[in-house]
């Protein structure tokens, strides 16, 4: 399969890259430092990265930023940018894709695990990663073409543990051998609408 994964630099991204690249051909996509160069909050930016890469069969995204703050504290523009980027970016990345997959084709997004738990300066988080997966469980029903679509929601990784540790005290990490199985199944599975747990 050729598959387009935005967020290739990523701890996540790295993870999905070990686990499925030696199956098939990725295309790692990214602002910086990767084959593809793409701003996931800019659709003009996605459209033009998709079209220079023709049709594809899976659409990966392991990108997305919030901002970590108290709730009191949250400013304009920090709830701007789970909306923007987390939200809105990947929910951009799966509409505009529908034009370059391939039949029976595939887009994983990615939320986490405060979709359900609650952490410290988690409130944007967990606001994001539960739209997202309530939009993926109502788009997947809407797909052409016999695509599928879900949501992997990993808590932090092993090797995240030293960026985003302090907010997920107590919270067991899990293997990024663990989270490349999860996209597995999601690119490489039947279900449709799924958010695959890893936590
Ligand atoms: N790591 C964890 O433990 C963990 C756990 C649960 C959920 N998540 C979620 O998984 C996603 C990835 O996390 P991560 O820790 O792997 O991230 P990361 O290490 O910060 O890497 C993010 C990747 O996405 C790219 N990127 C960032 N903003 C982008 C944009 N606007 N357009 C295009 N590419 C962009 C980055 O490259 P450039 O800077 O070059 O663009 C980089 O390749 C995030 O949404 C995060 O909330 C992470």
């Amino acid at each position: 399969m050729k598959i387009v994964l935005v967020g290739v630099n990523g701890a996540i991204g790295q993870a999905v890259q070990r686990h499925l690249g030696e199956r098939h051909t990725i295309i790692g996509a990214s602002r910086t430092n990767a084959e593809l160069k793409i701003e996931m909050t800019d659709s003009q930016s996605i459209r033009s990265a998709f079209e220079s890469v023709g049709n594809f069969d899976a659409l990966i995204v392991a990108a997305g930023a919030v901002a970590f703050n108290t709730f009191p504290a949250m400013t304009d523009d920090e709830w701007q940018l789970g909306l923007d980027s987390k939200l809105m970016g990947q929910v951009k990345l799966a509409q505009i894709a529908l034009d370059y997959l391939n039949p029976h084709g595939s887009i994983t997004l990615t939320s986490g695990v405060t979709s359900k738990e609650s952490i410290a300066m988690g409130a944007s988080s967990s606001m994001a990663n539960s739209a997202l997966e309530s939009f993926v469980r109502a788009a997947s029903t809407e797909l052409p073409n016999n695509l599928r679509m879900n949501i992997v929601s990993p808590t932090v990784l092993e090797e995240s543990v030293g960026q985003y540790g302090e907010y997920f005290l107590g919270f067991e990490p899990v293997s990024s051998t663990s989270v490349g199985y999860a996209y597995q199944r999601s690119v490489e599975g039947v279900e449709n609408g799924r958010t695959y747990e890893v936590f």
